[in-house]
């Protein structure tokens, strides 16, 4: 098959380069409007940070995997085509704020609608509001010209920072169609695309708007978890317990299960937040206020932990951050990826910013430009310093804070921050992954979420 995928991000690039590699009989075109991106792909430096990426990027391209701005050349010539372009939260208009915002999937509609030539079957791979296909299907037939469209829901599990290792061995793939003879076909073509790497039982098919709604279910599953141990983290501090004993041994129940329930300053992500807020809106919509409230009250908990994180900090500091230098290690908004949509440490930089705080920020993988962007910070503001490493941001500092994970954090030298930091010195451990009783006993006044 010639397979076509619009929009070449997060999930559309590494998800096609997976197909390209292990289905060699396929030939995979990613096309997207920004030519920067497209650029990217087709360099030596891709346009996202993921482990393991560059390698199979360069085993397919230029042989069955192409990446290209002919959107329109492209979907004329798919037998297939994925949709996998961004569905944000919208930001206008009815629905402000929590629907997603479908105009660029509709745009995607319209023009397959018009160029493709052939009987094609469309796969929403984005992230979609349960029932969405039915809106593509109907734009795709009031321009059909006598062509048949089937249309899949086929969402995407992968995590970011892992994006390699979780496509090649997935928990599960999920192919959703109608159950009409010609829909079954069209899900039989896609298992068989799946099929060439992925055992037979990991392949789920289900209807389209069980798929589309699974997705979302996902998310704010595991959103739910982070929060409801975030919770639980605000109750340790105000008792002396211990979180990650807590989780510890709440997580050894096997029905319970260990995964997800690292406490922590928050989950970000372009994901999680702006996928409940869909399902918050869907419920709305569909008449059911308890259940939106109930699922709105998982962003609730994430927002006052990150508030909360903030406003230790602040007490913690006599009260003042005014002037005061704060090291900050880790942008993104977990560690290997250099994406930072709606991260943490933006939160917990703007109310410091807001108090005044002098902010040094070291992140391997993100750029200056990046965090002004996202602090909405001029390029000669000078409440934001972008260091090289940890030792230049923490150097002077009065207090250090790990807001993500990344493994070279756990590898520093703290004997030498600690010497070099204004005294006393304090870490917040943002993500708990340091040794905390260590840091005490070099000399810093330590603590990390619901750890003390
Ligand atoms: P992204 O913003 O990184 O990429 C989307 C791309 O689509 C952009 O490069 C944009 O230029 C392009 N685009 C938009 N409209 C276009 C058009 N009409 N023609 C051609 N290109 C167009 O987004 P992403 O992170 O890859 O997410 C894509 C979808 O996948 C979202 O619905 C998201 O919820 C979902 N998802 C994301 C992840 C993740 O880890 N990022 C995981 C699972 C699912
Ligand atoms: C998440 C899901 O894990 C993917 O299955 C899904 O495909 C994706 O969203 C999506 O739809 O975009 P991602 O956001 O890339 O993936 O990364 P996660 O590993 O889920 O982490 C999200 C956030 O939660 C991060 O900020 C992370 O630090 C935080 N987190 C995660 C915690 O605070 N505690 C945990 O125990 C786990």
């Amino acid at each position: 098959m010639k397979i076509c995928c619009i929009g070449a991000g997060y999930v559309g690039g590494p998800t096609m380069a997976m197909i390209a590699h292990k289905s060699v009989d396929h030939t995979v075109t990613v096309v997207d409007l920004n030519k920067a991106r497209i650029d990217a792909w087709n360099s030596e430096s891709l346009p996202i940070f993921e482990p393991g990426l560059d390698t199979i990027v360069q085993a397919s391209r230029g042989k069955n995997l192409f990446f290209s701005t002919d959107v329109e050349g492209s979907i004329r010539d798919a037998d297939m085509i994925f949709i996998s372009v961004n569905t944000p939260t919208k930001t206008y208009g009815s629905g402000s704020g929590r629907a997603a915002d479908l105009r660029y999937i509709e745009k995607c509609a319209r023009q397959i609608a018009e160029v493709s030539e052939g009987d094609t079957i469309v796969v929403e791979k984005s992230t979609l509001p349960v029932r969405t296909a039915e809106s593509v299907k109907r734009i795709l037939e009031s321009n059909s010209k006598g062509r048949q469209f089937q249309i899949l829901s086929n969402p995407e599990f992968l995590a970011e920072g892992t994006a390699v290792q979780d496509l090649e061995a997935p928990d599960r793939v999920l192919i959703g169609g109608s159950q009409c003879p010609e829909g079954l076909a069209a899900i039989q073509k896609l298992v068989d695309v799946y099929a060439s790497w992925v055992p037979r039982e990991k392949i789920i098919t289900t209807n389209l708007w069980s798929s589309e709604l699974s997705k979302l279910t996902a998310n704010a599953f595991l959103a739910q978890r982070i929060s409801s141990i975030n919770a639980i983290s605000a109750l340790c501090e105000a008792t002396g317990a211990d979180v990650d004993e807590v989780a510890h041994a709440v997580g050894t129940d096997s029905r319970i299960g260990p995964k997800f329930l690292k406490s922590s300053v928050g989950f970000g992500g372009s994901c999680f937040q702006k996928d409940i807020l869909n399902l918050v809106y869907l419920c709305e919509h569909f008449g059911l206020p308890d259940v939106a409230t109930y699922w709105n009250s998982v962003i609730e908990m994430n927002d006052y932990q990150k508030h909360r994180f903030a406003r230790r900090i602040v007490t913690t500091l006599f009260n003042t951050v005014s002037d005061k230098k704060i090291a900050v290690l880790g942008f993104a908004f977990k560690k290997d990826t250099n994406d930072t949509r709606e991260s943490a440490a933006i939160y917990v930089c703007r109310d410091l910013i807001e108090e005044l705080a002098n902010i040094a920020v070291y992140d391997p993988k993100v750029t200056e430009a990046q965090m002004r962007r996202e602090l909405s910070l001029a390029t000669d503001d000078t409440q934001l310093t972008v260091c090289k490493d940890a030792y230049e941001a923490t150097c002077d500092a009065h207090a250090v804070l790990l807001l993500t994970e990344w493994e070279e954090f756990k590898a520093l030298d703290f004997e030498r921050i600690y010497r070099d930091m204004h005294q006393p010195a304090f870490l917040f451990d943002g993500r708990n992954i340091l040794d905390l009783n260590a840091l005490r006993e070099i000399g810093f006044e330590a603590s990390g979420i619901g750890r003390g």
